[in-house]
């Protein structure tokens, strides 16, 4: 495994326990999943990645950050699913969660029968099997009581915050808050919009499993979201949680192929470039980007725009594409000041490059995690989902990135000042180096977390530790 010291206390793994991800079939759960098996892989206990054969060959084929040779160390099982639609996303739906992906989530219950096969010959290899799957998964993994020595961990693929006042809401916010959370819920956005009734329902019917799960597993770190871990910790007190991320390398970022957008960021000066994208499942309207567009142009700031339209159920079949219109001539009028790039974008590798000095991003919580950890502010622009939320602890809490669109006003279009505004703010005003100076100093305690003896490393011990007992 390159790039990636392995841990050497541990030594041999003595148990012969061995470990089964479960992730969800949408690129910011299989992705956190597979940094994740990189983690547990450095303590030399065999890691399986379960999942279809089109998921895992999308996992392989995205990962950034780390040397995908080192995934040669998974155990890769693709296990089969009956063919599902793969409608195109909507650019033009009022409600941006991508619902075009539901005929996907829902034939990934289908996966209840290998998953249990493949459960059943994998445990009887090893001393203890632990499934971590993610918290949309659990139908999935529920024949996991028919073995002995079988455990299993929820995997949260969201913040700690946006997860507790999400539960707090749930159960009639039962639990009295401590002042300090109590303003916060003040500013907390509203739900509606966030995702669909289909959607909620789906996930009813995963966490009615939560009885089976032995503990919760969160891409987080105490530095960032220590109160929030404490509530999780209060409502949940049955079980144990571990605050192990980042899953993400931090360090010695970057691939075999280097990626021609970064000879061009080699190019400029420090902090000087915006990255621009809106994560795997969001699809923009034509009127939206041509005002992004126009904004960008108008701020006169250096950009690399990631304009994708979000991704389908099977990111493999070719179908028609949609063309995004962009302003004429505009590629050529901003040449050598930006960059749009129509494909896959390493983003770890991006934010990691010195001359990145921003990130405008939907808030998916990987987004939001690789840029923190990297010492990028954000400029919060939510589409769905967990997103929204996650804005308020990004903006509010960490005071680590500015709001480009308030979930209040998420049935309008952005204008074109909007977004030059709120770059310029952000690239080019002394309130934005302060932002960017808070985000380099919290990035760096994240940093220091998972290093012998920080808060992140010790976590993710103990729960290799009690795996291994
Ligand atoms: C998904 O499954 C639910 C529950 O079985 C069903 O009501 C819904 O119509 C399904 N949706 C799609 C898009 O297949
Ligand atoms: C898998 O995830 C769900 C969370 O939705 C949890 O309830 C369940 O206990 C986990 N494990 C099993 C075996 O179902």
């Amino acid at each position: 495994m390159a790039n990636q010291q392995k841990h050497q206390n541990h030594g041999l793994n003595k148990t012969k326990v061995a470990v089964v991800m479960v992730p969800f079939p949408a690129q910011g759960h299989l992705n956190q999943l597979l940094h994740l098996s990189r983690l547990i892989l450095a303590y030399n206990i065999p890691v399986h990645y379960a999942c279809t054969a089109t998921h895992n060959r999308q996992a392989m084929l995205r990962v950034h950050g780390w040397d995908p040779n080192s995934v040669s160390d998974i155990h890769f099982h693709d296990l089969k699913i009956p063919p599902f639609l793969t409608p195109s996303p909507n650019p033009n739906a009022p409600n941006k969660f991508p619902s075009h992906l539901q005929p996907l989530f829902n034939a990934s219950l289908h996966l209840r029968d290998p998953m249990a096969s493949l459960l059943h010959e994998l445990s009887s290899k090893a001393t203890r099997i632990i499934v971590i799957n993610d918290s949309l998964m659990g139908s999935v993994v529920q024949d996991l009581v028919t073995i002995p020595n079988a455990e299993s961990y929820t995997f949260h693929s969201i913040s700690a915050f946006t997860l507790f006042f999400n539960l707090w809401e749930a159960m009639g916010k039962a639990l009295e808050l401590d002042p300090y959370s109590k303003i916060i819920t003040k500013d907390l956005p509203i739900l509606e919009g966030c995702l669909t009734t289909e959607f909620m329902n789906f996930i009813d019917s995963q966490v009615n499993f939560q009885k089976l799960s032995s503990g919760y597993l969160y891409n987080t770190c105490r530095v960032i979201e220590g109160a929030y871990m404490d509530l999780m910790e209060k409502i949940e007190g049955d079980k144990k949680h571990w605050a192990i991320g980042p899953f993400n390398p931090v360090r010695n970022i970057g691939s075999n192929k280097r990626h021609n957008c970064l000879e061009w960021l080699d190019k400029v000066s420090p902090n000087s470039v915006i990255y621009v994208s809106f994560g795997t499942t969001t699809a923009m309207e034509d009127e939206q980007i041509k005002e992004l567009a126009i904004g960008l142009e108008k701020s006169e700031q250096k950009f690399i725009w990631v304009l994708r339209d979000a991704d389908k159920g099977d990111v493999f079949i070719n179908g028609e594409l949609r063309k995004a219109e962009i302003p004429k001539g505009f590629e050529e009028r901003v040449k050598g000041r930006g960059m749009v790039m129509k494909d896959w974008a390493p983003q770890l590798e991006i934010l990691s490059h010195p001359s990145t000095g921003g990130f405008m991003s939907h808030c998916g919580w990987n987004s939001c995690m690789e840029s923190i950890t990297m010492g990028v502010p954000i400029a919060a622009w939510p589409m769905a989902s967990d997103q929204p939320r996650n804005t308020v602890l990004i903006t509010k809490l960490l005071k680590v990135g500015i709001v480009v669109k308030d979930w209040s006003r998420r049935n309008e279009l952005v204008t074109s000042s909007t977004v030059e505004k709120a770059v310029k703010l952000l690239m080019a005003s002394e309130e934005g180096d302060e932002i960017r100076k808070r985000t380099v100093d919290l990035g760096g305690a994240i940093g220091q977390s998972i290093e012998e003896g920080g808060v992140s490393r010790m976590e993710l011990d103990s729960f290799i530790t009690h795996i291994t007992r």
